[in-house]
């Protein structure tokens, strides 16, 4: 078997492609038969390519290829000097596309016929050997899967990255001391370190994800041919290895119409952008004039062109608005696949504007905002002072009567009389005297002053988990080390 194919494809071999070889693939209407009788319409044309964007993936499309050929000559079909031509055609390519001087032609449809059709161009016959055993449907499949794992490295090592910057800026701020909201109304006093962690959970979150993602992400099409697989030999862990997937997909119709990936990415990185998102939203409230808890750097913002005295946060708010494309493409690569008989249909083209953009989104996102979180500038002052209204350390109050032996309810229903009173005489409950705080339960004494201030709030909450002072830094050194 493997020697009759080896004579067969050494019979018709040639190292030299003629020139009228070479206009046909040149200069058809169409660059993929002769079947056709007349061209499509210039509209139909635009409609249907796809190298305008997918002209993207020439560099892994080429290491595809590499592969591929590397593997055809492994197995006999075609020669070594067909293989070096290959090489040698598509280091050209690549150095073109690099500098921008490839000629992209619509004629050619997509970047998998764009780069077949000079590489037959530039080295002839041998290039025209290249796809045998393959479709541009496993071809795709596998470019945009190699392309999709550089994009999940490169986010996580971004989130990395972001993760160390907030643990960083949360070691520095373990003790500040701020309002923490439910309904965002006061509620408790946190340490602004412990709300920064809890970005860097989320963040921490994204990354399992991704790594998740990873794992179906990086297994191969390439063999899966059209559909059914190939009537060629093919050494598909070969290839698999070479191009360092960690399995190969194990059914034809599956992996050229497998999508999944791309809609589990664009799952993951809605999930990020929301996070951003709630970030976004709590950046720009904390910087707020009426708040003012902090101040981003002004590389950061932006003025107005009416009114002189502003300085607007428009990165998060843009971050929180560009939430909105991320979940858009999601949701628009489930509805792309959710009719789809199999295998390969056309419309697996539209899912790589999307999943583009999703990966685009993200990186730029979270490039700007490690950057970002390094040049918060924190008004400890003003943290304080809002922590120091609304009760925040009530809770405090009633944990107190608990210890001393009142039911957790009772002490809840005393807490609420006095802050009641506080309300009626506007003071807070540490303004409180001692006889006064005795009218509300006999049992408090002068040791309560010591939960009612805000550092013993945050420094009874001491455990894994909690916004403790010595906690933060633990949690934070944590991330810090990796
Ligand atoms: N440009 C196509 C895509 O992105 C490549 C695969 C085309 N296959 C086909 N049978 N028309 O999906």
């Amino acid at each position: 078997m493997h020697g009759a194919f080896v004579i067969f494809y050494c019979s018709i071999m040639s190292n030299e492609m003629s020139n009228e070889a070479q206009n046909q693939f040149q200069n058809k209407a169409q660059a993929w038969s002769a079947r056709f009788t007349e061209p499509v319409s210039e509209l139909v044309k635009r409609y249907t390519a796809s190298v305008n964007f997918d002209q993207r993936m020439a560099k892994f499309d080429i290491q595809g290829s590499l592969a591929h050929a590397t593997m055809l000559e492994s197995i006999g079909i075609i020669t070594a000097a067909d293989l070096d031509a290959i090489k040698r055609g598509m280091e050209q390519i690549l150095t073109e596309v690099e500098a921008g001087t490839f000629n992209w032609s619509l004629d050619l449809e997509d970047v998998h016929l764009n780069i077949e059709s000079r590489l037959v161009e530039l080295i002839g016959d041998a290039g025209k050997r290249l796809h045998t055993g393959r479709s541009r449907n496993d071809q795709v499949a596998t470019d945009i899967r190699l392309w999709l794992r550089d994009e999940i490295d490169t986010a996580i090592t971004l989130l990395d990255a972001l993760r160390g910057k907030l643990a960083t800026l949360a070691l520095e701020h373990a003790d500040t001391i701020m309002p923490g909201f439910t309904h965002l109304q006061v509620a408790q006093p946190v340490t602004f370190g412990h709300h920064l962690l809890a970005y860097a959970e989320m963040f921490g979150r994204d990354i399992e994800r991704l790594q998740d993602c990873r794992k179906r992400v990086n297994r191969m099409p390439l063999g899966s041919a059209a559909l059914a697989g190939t009537s060629f030999p093919v050494d598909r862990a070969m290839v698999a290895k070479l191009l360092g997937f960690d399995d190969v997909c194990r059914n034809s119709l599956d992996a050229v119409s497998d999508r999944d990936f791309a809609i589990e990415f664009c799952a993951a990185a809605a999930l990020i952008m929301m996070h951003i998102s709630r970030f976004s939203e709590e950046l720009v409230l904390w910087m707020s004039p009426r708040i003012g808890f902090i101040e981003l750097a002004d590389r950061f913002c932006t003025g107005s062109s009416i009114m002189p005295q502003k300085k607007n946060p428009d990165v998060p708010e843009l971050a929180r608005g560009k939430t909105g494309r991320v979940n858009g493409h999601l949701i628009a690569l489930l509805t792309l696949m959710k009719g789809q008989p199999l295998a390969y249909n056309k419309d697996n083209q539209e899912d790589k504007e999307g999943l583009f953009d999703a990966a685009d989104t993200v990186r730029d996102t979270l490039t700007i905002f490690v950057d970002m979180v390094e040049g918060i500038k924190v008004n400890a002052d003003a943290m304080r002072a809002a922590a120091l209204q609304g009760y925040a350390t009530a809770t405090d109050l009633a944990d107190y009567l608990v210890k001393k032996g009142v039911p957790f309810r009772d002490a809840h229903e005393t807490v609420a009389s006095a802050v009641r009173h506080c309300d009626e005489h506007q003071c807070d409950l540490a303004d409180l005297a001692l006889d006064d705080l005795k009218s509300f339960n006999p049992l408090i004494e002068d040791d309560v002053y010591q939960v009612l201030t805000l550092e013993g709030s945050v420094a009874a909450r001491n455990h894994i988990g909690g916004t403790a002072p010595e906690q933060v830094r633990k949690a934070a050194q944590h991330i810090l080390a990796g």
